[in-house]
């Protein structure tokens, strides 16, 4: 794929607008539950800013708030996680468009950015809206798309935008379009998928491409479920569980020592989405056990994405064992099973 690149561009002294991914969850006291989101566009920041007099904005959704007074998705609460990470002061803008933006970006110094307000404030934004676009687009020279995991929606910060500006593929966003094309197709083998979750309709394309090149494929979750129930064929590539846990919240003991054992051998695991009811103790024994065995199996070349199956990670120290972990939940499923993206297709030269 053939992407515009970051690089190709010289920003001295102009306005960049740069589209991150910062749909994260609060924790109690009011600070980003994971950072990786937040960290996943340093490389890119730190590339644009390393250029003289540039004055940089970054855009993002969080949640699905339904207009400006769902006040909990406010951006303001990311602004001190946003400043540790970035290692830079950020200013904040209580609007994404009209003159409050100008205004706030004609005041940055070299080492600020602008945080805008959440784009999806407006609904225009969902609705992938042309002049919203526009309005989104005037105050800056470049638009710079960093956040491969909204790929996947056709909304005006991700689409429409790329009409009125010059628009490039940020460092993060190649690097996910690197590592997935190359995960798309086992490279070495054993190679095992590994797909859980729920909603089987969206991930049979998934386990379908993966049958192309994979050895094994284990599903698990409640896509296993509603797949038996529905009586789905699969080839015998695909493994489902052979056993549950109470209610079938959780893989039982037998089908977690045979997915473990794939793991352990294989030399290529790509892994989207929980193999059980996570968040709820003890169903979370499957997709713990998955973590750890991932994480042991030094000579593996591991992909994850999917908001459970990474928190699966950072809650059993896992995160820097995994080659890659992906920002892609659905983007992530979207490019494996697809190959392209609305997001990345307007991106292209
Ligand atoms: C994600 O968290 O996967 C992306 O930010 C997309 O969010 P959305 O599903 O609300 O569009």
């Amino acid at each position: 794929m053939n992407l515009n690149n970051i690089k190709e561009v010289n920003f001295d002294n102009k306005k960049v607008l740069l589209r991150a991914d910062f749909n994260v969850l609060l924790d109690e006291s009011g600070n980003a539950r994971d950072t990786y989101k937040l960290e996943a566009i340093t490389k890119t920041v730190d590339y644009i800013l390393s250029f003289s007099n540039v004055s940089l904005a970054l855009i993002s959704h969080r949640g699905r708030p339904s207009n400006k007074d769902d006040e909990e998705f406010s951006m303001k609460y990311l602004v001190d996680d946003l400043e540790r990470i970035l290692d830079l002061k950020v200013k904040f803008s209580p609007d994404c468009i009209g003159e409050e933006v100008s205004q706030v970006l004609d005041t940055v110094e070299d080492d600020e950015v602008v945080l805008l307000e959440n784009v999806r404030f407006y609904k225009e934004e969902k609705k992938n809206d042309k002049d919203f676009a526009k309005k989104l687009a005037e105050p800056f020279d470049f638009y710079i798309n960093d956040a491969f995991s909204v790929c996947h929606r056709e909304h005006a910060s991700i689409h429409a935008i790329t009409q009125f500006l010059p628009s490039y593929a940020g460092i993060r966003l190649l690097e996910e379009v690197e590592v997935l094309t190359k995960a798309k197709k086992a490279q070495e083998h054993p190679a095992v998928a590994v797909i859980g979750g729920a909603k089987i309709e969206t991930k049979l394309p998934l386990i379908e491409e993966f049958e192309k090149t994979y050895d094994k494929i284990l599903v698990g979750g409640r896509i296993s479920i509603e797949a038996q129930d529905q009586g789905i064929e699969f080839s015998n590539k695909v493994i489902l569980p052979v056993d549950y846990a109470e209610n079938k919240f959780d893989i039982g003991e037998k089908t977690i020592k045979e997915f473990v054992g794939y793991v352990k051998d294989a030399k290529t695991v790509v892994w989207n989405g929980p193999l059980g009811k996570f968040e709820e103790k003890p169903f979370d024994k499957g997709t713990v056990a998955m973590a750890n065995a991932l994480a042991q199996n030094t000579e593996v070349f591991s992909v994850v994405g999917g908001g459970e199956s990474v928190q699966a990670l950072n809650q059993t120290g896992n995160f820097d064992k995994i080659s890659f972990v992906s920002t892609g939940g659905g983007a992530m499923l979207s490019f494996l099973s697809l190959g392209d993206m609305p997001g990345l297709e307007v991106l292209t030269k």
